[in-house]
């Protein structure tokens, strides 16, 4: 989500002032750091690459420097008290705003915070988005109203807002006329989309999925992330009956064991996924599943991550995101008093991604030999090769030329790496 804001600002920047991006922030005149409090880790980042922008400003004072995004929502006017040569502050729902305060700093050389929450749109204030490639990300809500123990979202982002269908539509399409063949929609919990229409119908996720596909154009199409909780039968029928679906599903799970998700809020239990996973892979027996995890979660034991353990045993993920539990300010999880020490998060961290790589491995060595539909995505950084991905979002190398780019072809698997795979296009 982040990556889609920074793309907006840019685009934003650019109608008002003409500004483009530059490769390195030395060259920079803006210098705009959109940031992540998801986990302590990229909070930290922060303040680091504030020191690199301190030494750029020491040369050219004339520089302006915001800070936006989720740190900038939490920390407020800290951050202008820790790093004093940060000119602007502004939060997740504020940057509509960018040329307005940009404008102002430049005529009157003020510091401002901006981190107003407000109901209205900030994307109506947005210029149209601008393709990068063939695949593109859309923002169709934001926000969270879950208020897992663990989480900041619900404070960084607010509560949940759907966007019109009809915004969600129009940006579909832009995108689709400027090349693009494959769309994200993204959102922190997409599966409770909600937009009341005019004449009090209610269009809810798998509804908007099914008007998504029929877009002129789109050839693939691809959502994250998912609550467990609201993993409704109409959204297991839409990956049954929309064949722009693609067979992949990121649907966090955090913890194996009952016990934690209760502590952590998360309003199911283990044989609810299982349930969910095992109905979603009857209706589409292709699926491939991702999840997150969290190790060391306050209170939990030996037994209760051997839980964990077990249901990523059970269920077989493709690949999966793995972190260790730190506290977020706000959360009712750092309240709890039965901490797990650094050495027992390591080591049970180290533990998961141990199974996780024996799985994901699993999964790629699965593919040799099979003839599998790849999206030609990009250039591979190897410079002869072309990469893209299969349905269920492996990556793919393959010997080809660039104008393949945004291509739909059978692609034989050769060999399978520690995180892609090669193969051979066959041509027609
Ligand atoms: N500590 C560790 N991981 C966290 N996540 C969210 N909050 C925390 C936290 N306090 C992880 C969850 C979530 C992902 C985006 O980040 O696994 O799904
Ligand atoms: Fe955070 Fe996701 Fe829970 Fe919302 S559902 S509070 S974003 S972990």
């Amino acid at each position: 989500m982040n990556e889609y804001d920074s793309s907006r600002m840019a685009g934003l920047m650019k109608k008002a002032y003409g500004l483009r991006l530059v490769a390195s922030p030395e060259d920079a005149d803006v210098l705009l750091l959109n940031t992540c409090s998801v986990r302590e880790k990229a909070e930290e980042k922060v303040y680091s690459e504030l020191g690199r922008f301190r030494k750029i400003k020491k040369d050219r004072p004339d520089i302006i420097i915001g800070v936006g995004g989720c740190v900038a929502q939490q920390e407020g006017e800290r951050i202008q008290k820790r790093a004093p040569y940060v000119d602007l502050v502004f939060g997740t729902q504020t940057y509509h705003k960018l040329p307005e305060l940009v404008n102002q700093i430049r005529r009157e050389r003020v510091n401002i915070t901006a981190l107003d929450m407000p109901e209205i749109e900030k994307f109506d204030h947005l210029p149209q988005p601008e393709a990068k490639g063939i695949s593109a990300f859309v923002t169709i809500m934001e926000g969270c109203d879950k208020f897992c123990t663990y989480c900041v979202v619900p404070y960084t982002r607010g509560h949940e807002i759907s966007r019109p269908v009809e915004d969600v539509l129009a940006e579909c399409r832009c995108l689709l006329a400027q090349g693009v063949v494959e769309i994200t929609l993204l959102g922190q919990n997409v599966n409770s989309y909600k937009f009341t229409l005019g004449n009090g119908t209610v269009c809810d996720f798998a509804s908007l999925l099914y008007q998504v596909a029929e877009l002129d154009g789109l050839k693939r199409l691809r959502f994250t992330t998912s609550h467990p909780l609201d993993m409704s039968e109409n959204m297991i029928r839409a990956f049954v009956e929309i064949p722009e679906l693609m067979p992949f599903l990121h649907l966090p799970v955090q913890s194996g064991s009952d016990r934690i998700l209760k502590r952590m809020h998360r309003g199911h239990k283990r044989a609810q996924y299982l349930e969910t996973i095992e109905a979603l892979r009857k209706a589409r027996p292709d699926i491939a599943l991702s999840s997150d995890f969290i190790v060391g979660f306050p209170g939990e034991t030996e037994a209760d991550f051997e839980q964990t353990l077990d249901l990523v045993r059970q269920i077989g993920f493709d690949s999966a995101y793995c972190f260790k539990y730190s506290p977020r300010p706000h959360t009712p999880a750092t309240r709890m008093k039965e901490t797990v020490s650094e050495e027992v998060k390591d080591e049970r961290l180290q533990r998961l991604l141990a199974l996780m790589r024996e799985q994901s491995q699993q999964a790629l060595k699965a593919q040799l030999n099979k003839t599998v539909e790849v999206l030609v995505e990009r250039r591979s950084r190897t410079r002869e090769d072309m990469q893209g991905r299969t349905p269920d979002f492996k990556i793919v190398h393959f010997t080809g030329k660039p104008r393949l780019l945004g291509q739909l072809m059978p692609v034989h698997i050769t060999k399978a790496y520690g995180q892609s795979l090669r193969g051979e296009p066959i041509l027609a």
